[in-house]
């Protein structure tokens, strides 16, 4: 039988194995930051109607801009951030993944360099890998937050070509100050000129205002968004980033004609007529968040500050063996590979209560 090794797949893919939390079938799923409620049947609605004006016209291809829904989720952008931004200022593509994949295949490649500060979300890793880029690993304090002058240091070294602020951060819900950001922007193009990728994925769970407003004046910033998280819509892959228009302009000379099919365009349309009711879900999951970090922290364990819609939480001599006992509680969190942690998606209240009597139980059996 042939193998992948047996391919002549290129050597710096050789040995690696594909991104993926595993999708176990279990009672309570917490491991993958999704929102755990299904969109309203009102919007289930609409997209049906959307889509199905959509269906009349599938013998085109569609609108290879995506005009109309760059200009929705700029309004959106505009409304909920306080900072205006026009529909030209905006890119939308197949998940916030492909958004960071064109911005490497537009301003990274093969002898270029890009660099995150980690642990964080290894996708930027995995993607620079896959278009070639190099990457390098900057650190973090303990406390998770990221160490400006130490960041600022690495940068004016190394000199990367692109560098990765996720904030709230994934794995850790770390938010990023916007000082720190400035920091970063000032040595990348001291060192640069860099582009500045801002993923803020998470950044409507966030307790502080969003960076967006720092691209005014600021042509390398770019800020990336997802409505797979906010907008309970991971199904639907649907990214999109916020920067100078030259940047979206650069994007183009990359992305594939026609990416973003007719059917998405409708359903993310469908659904950002709905944000408000979308964004009421978010703010009970603030609440879960915030009542997740008090209980863990209640029961002694040593849980990370959260901007985001889950919580980092430890430490355990072998977060492995907790993460398996947890399992067998029929609770599924996510072992993320950070020393003595693990992490939890927040979900409904049902599933956080569950969640937190499943790590009562465990860590009586196991105590730390
Ligand atoms: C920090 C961060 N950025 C981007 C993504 C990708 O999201 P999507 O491709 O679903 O938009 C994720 C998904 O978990 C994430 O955690």
């Amino acid at each position: 039988m042939t193998g992948i090794e047996d391919l002549p797949v290129r050597d710096e893919l050789r040995g690696k194995t594909p991104y993926g939390a595993p999708q176990l079938d279990v009672p309570v799923r917490l491991n993958t930051n999704e929102n755990p409620y299904p969109l309203p049947e009102e919007l289930v609605r609409r997209i049906a109607e959307r889509v199905t004006d959509a269906a009349r016209t599938l013998n085109r291809y569609p609108d290879r801009d995506a005009v109309e829904l760059r200009s929705a989720l700029a309004a959106y952008l505009s409304r909920t951030t306080g900072y205006e931004v026009s529909g030209a200022q905006v890119w939308a593509a197949n998940g916030s993944n492909e958004v960071i994949q064109q911005l490497l295949q537009t301003f990274g490649g093969p002898g270029r360099t890009a660099v995150g500060f980690e642990p964080s979300y290894s996708m930027h890793s995995l993607i620079s890998r896959g278009t070639g880029t190099g990457w390098l690993s900057g650190p973090r304090r303990e406390d998770f937050t990221i160490d400006t002058e130490a960041a600022v240091r690495a940068i004016a070294e190394h000199r990367p070509e692109i560098v990765f602020v996720c904030s709230p951060n994934n794995p850790t819900g770390t938010a990023v100050e916007r000082d720190t950001v400035l920091a970063l922007y000032e040595a990348a193009q001291a060192a640069g000129p860099s582009m500045v990728i801002v993923d803020e994925a998470y950044g409507e769970f966030s307790h502080r205002p969003s960076l967006l407003p720092l691209i005014e004046g600021r042509p390398n910033l770019v800020v990336s968004r997802t409505m797979s998280k906010a907008f309970g819509a991971a199904g639907l892959r649907l990214g999109y980033l916020a920067a100078d228009p030259a940047v979206v302009d650069a994007v183009q000379l990359v992305r594939l004609p026609y990416h973003l099919s007719a059917v998405t365009q409708a359903t993310a349309l469908a659904a950002l007529e709905h944000t408000d009711t979308l964004l009421g879900y978010v703010e009970r999951l603030k609440e879960e968040r915030d009542r997740l970090v008090r209980e863990l922290s209640a029961l002694g364990l040593e849980v990370t500050e959260s901007d985001a819609n889950f919580v980092q939480f430890g430490r355990f001599d072998d977060a492995q063996a907790t993460w398996r006992a947890l399992l067998e509680h029929g609770v599924l969190v996510r072992d993320n590979g950070v020393p003595g942690r693990l992490r939890v998606s927040a979900g409904t209240p049902e599933e956080n209560d569950a969640f937190l009597d499943a790590v009562r139980a465990v860590t009586k059996e196991t105590p730390r």
